[in-house]
């Protein structure tokens, strides 16, 4: 690992991707009307290593709406904030096999989501955040101290996904039929549609993600954890399972690495005690996952040799 020059590794990365990123690789996501805006031209790569050195190519400080990356970080808020029983009661850790958006297994599991990283299961999450109260703020505080800059909502996504919600606006009132949302679905999708529209680089995430390289160690004060040692370890492990929606078996299989990916086409990988990394591209595959994004994380992961297995 010493041996390896990061730097290279992801300028030789960005030099081989940015091309097919430029030539319109995968499709933009359409379904968001504020994300179809967005160019596919674009790739980013960054990482922070365990002892905070920091490394970049390509679009890697441009900010990108973060999507279902925002996932982990109201996870990880959950954790800070609720009894592991608050959290659990409702919400599986199974890999579901299915779309992340998809309907089909709430109505058999009487409205228990199979996991934290489906649509379901993180509306639920945020459910659970907005009972606490000042849900969005401590969002916002949990990131900026992360990354140590101020990150903020994007309120024009977060109201293209308002208005044309209409499967987790669906996915929140079934489960509301089940009794598993306690506030009003407009008040958990209102964070939930916020939490989505947070906009970072790929540099601030991999830097906010650090926490998860570090056993829970904050990434900037080497003095507070952001989770436990056993909490972030149950992070990646949930990443490594349900992270990625029905390509996670594919990520296992072709990068080896805990990720979790968002249709603003940005995927943060973590190799656990080494470092945390974040690509963006914003051309998906038919998972939703950035079609470039998984194909540099698996020449990064070729390149270095770094792999949890
Ligand atoms: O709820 C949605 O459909 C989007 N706001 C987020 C979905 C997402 O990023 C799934 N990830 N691949």
């Amino acid at each position: 690992m010493a041996a390896v020059d990061l730097q290279a590794v992801l300028d030789g990365i960005a030099a081989t991707l940015a091309p097919r990123a430029a030539a319109g690789a995968g499709k933009v996501a359409d379904y968001i009307p504020a994300l179809a805006r967005v160019p596919a031209a674009h790739f980013g790569i960054a990482l922070c290593t365990r002892d905070g050195t920091q490394a970049a190519a390509g679009d890697a400080h441009q900010p990108f709406s973060i999507q279902s990356i925002s996932k982990l970080f109201t996870l990880t808020l959950a954790m800070q904030t609720l009894e592991d029983g608050e959290i659990w009661q409702r919400i599986g850790r199974e890999p579901s096999g299915n779309p992340f958006n998809s309907l089909v297994q709430l109505e058999s599991e009487r409205g228990v989501p199979r996991n934290p990283f489906i649509n379901a299961g993180a509306i639920a999450v945020a459910d659970r955040l907005v009972t606490h109260g000042d849900a969005k703020r401590r969002l916002l505080e949990l990131l900026s101290g992360l990354c140590g800059e101020t990150i903020a909502f994007d309120e024009e996504v977060a109201a293209s996904e308002a208005a044309t919600g209409y499967r987790n606006i669906a996915l929140a009132n079934f489960m509301k039929s089940f009794q598993r949302i306690d506030n009003p679905v407009e008040a958990a999708l209102d964070m939930y549609f916020h939490q989505c529209s947070v906009a970072m680089s790929c540099a601030q995430v991999a830097r906010a993600a650090g926490y998860l390289c570090r056993d829970g160690l904050h990434p900037l004060d080497d003095s507070s954890q952001v989770v436990t040692e056993r909490q972030a370890r149950r992070l990646n492990a949930l990443m490594l399972t349900c992270g990625t929606y029905d390509a996670a078996g594919e990520f296992a299989y072709r990068i080896g690495l805990p990720c979790k990916s968002g249709v603003g086409g940005g995927i943060v990988a973590v190799v656990p005690d080494t470092l945390s990394l974040c690509v963006w591209s914003p051309g998906l595959d038919h998972s939703g996952n950035s079609a470039l994004g998984m194909e540099a994380l698996e020449l990064f992961v070729g390149a270095t040799g770094l792999s949890v297995f």
